[in-house]
């Protein structure tokens, strides 16, 4: 009999701090840089963000996110034997935020380690971890996507600073006669660095380069819509799918447009397209599983249903999980 991983419980996070558009129009215009909510919700369907206070780390985001999925799954954190957090803003250089957040659970042993594929880490970190349950490496794994994207954000660049936002989700996996995720599909092409990245890095004491996000928006965009229409496609031939059998696209929030083209290409309904960017902006590799908590605790993802999840973001990278809830 094949052995499956499947999602025993959702949970997420966001920092308290809320700011609509018009609120972070208002704090930019100090800076004399000028935006609106009319441009905000219209390139990118962004009404609100919440950011992080100074004091509160990824892995702060990661621990209440994680309590809640544990508290979903009706599991303690001793039951855990794998943890994966997926983060481009971890708490330190070393080590791992994973590390750190296992240690606020109270959770000693299981292996931890941190995924970092920037906003397709999710999917990345829910590969490894169902990789590691179908072979027996794992029982059950905590995954989490955790971001304070706020911190690498240059607030004089009105071209990305009103895109991302701050916060985390996290998904208990356990293994399961019952399937489960039931195929997934990921990639990378290391060539377009460039058009998304923060260059900084730490060296001898300093940080040596920009430690800011640097963007070219419109080429992301293109590569993004392409990306994801041939990752899904991918995963749901591996399992023998077709888009007729999709519930639920989950897709990474990181604009409207993006998600709504998906959407068109996979003879999506809108309606089938879980959307949480409005509230939240782009948290990186915390929102697909932010939007899955919100939509599973909002009853709309209900046991049984199908789900496709799909990531894209800096390196390139981009990948999907298919998955039945
Ligand atoms: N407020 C007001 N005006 C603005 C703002 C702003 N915040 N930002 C840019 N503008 C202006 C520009 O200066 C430009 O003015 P100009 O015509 O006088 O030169 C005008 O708006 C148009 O700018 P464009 O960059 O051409 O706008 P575009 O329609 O491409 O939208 C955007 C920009 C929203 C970034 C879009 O390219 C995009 O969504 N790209 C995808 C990138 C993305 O989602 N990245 C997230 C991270 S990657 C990931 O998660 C996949």
């Amino acid at each position: 009999m094949r052995r499956y991983s499947r999602i025993a419980g959702t949970g997420s996070y966001l920092p308290p701090r809320r700011l609509t558009n018009a609120d972070l129009a208002a704090e930019l215009a100090t800076k004399g840089v000028e935006t609106s909510d009319e441009w905000i919700v219209e390139r990118t369907g962004i009404r609100a963000r919440h950011f992080a206070a100074p004091d509160v780390g990824s892995s702060d985001l990661a621990l209440k996110a994680s309590q809640r999925a544990l508290e979903a799954a009706g599991l303690e954190a001793s039951q855990i034997d794998l943890i994966i957090v997926a983060t481009s803003t971890p708490d330190m250089v070393f080590p791992s935020t994973a590390c750190i957040l296992q240690h606020k659970l109270g959770n000693a042993g299981a292996a931890a380690f941190d995924v970092q594929a920037v906003c397709s880490g999710f999917v990345y970190a829910l590969t490894v971890a169902d990789a590691m349950i179908q072979s027996g490496a794992a029982q059950r794994a905590l995954v989490v996507g955790a971001e304070v994207f706020s911190r690498l954000l240059d607030f004089t660049d009105r071209t990305t600073c009103v895109l991302f936002g701050d916060g985390a989700g996290a998904v208990v996996l356990e293994a399961s006669d019952e399937p489960g995720i039931l195929a997934s599909d990921l990639h990378a092409d290391g060539k377009h660095v460039g058009i998304l990245c923060v260059p900084g890095h730490v060296s001898g004491g300093q940080v040596l380069g920009d430690p800011l996000l640097k963007m070219d928006g419109q080429a992301v965009f293109k590569l993004a819509v392409g990306v994801l229409e041939d990752a899904a496609r991918a995963t749901l031939a591996k399992a023998g799918k077709t888009d007729a059998d999709i519930d639920w696209l989950i897709p990474h929030q990181a604009n409207i447009r993006i998600m709504q083209s998906t959407a068109r290409k996979l003879k999506l309904p809108l309606d089938k397209v879980v959307v949480t960017v409005d509230q939240h902006g782009n948290t990186s590799a915390a929102s697909i599983p932010l939007a899955l908590d919100s939509a599973v605790r909002a009853g709309q993802v209900k046991r049984g249903q199908h789900l496709m999840l799909e990531g894209v973001g800096g390196g390139f990278t981009w990948g999907a999980v298919f998955l039945r809830y």
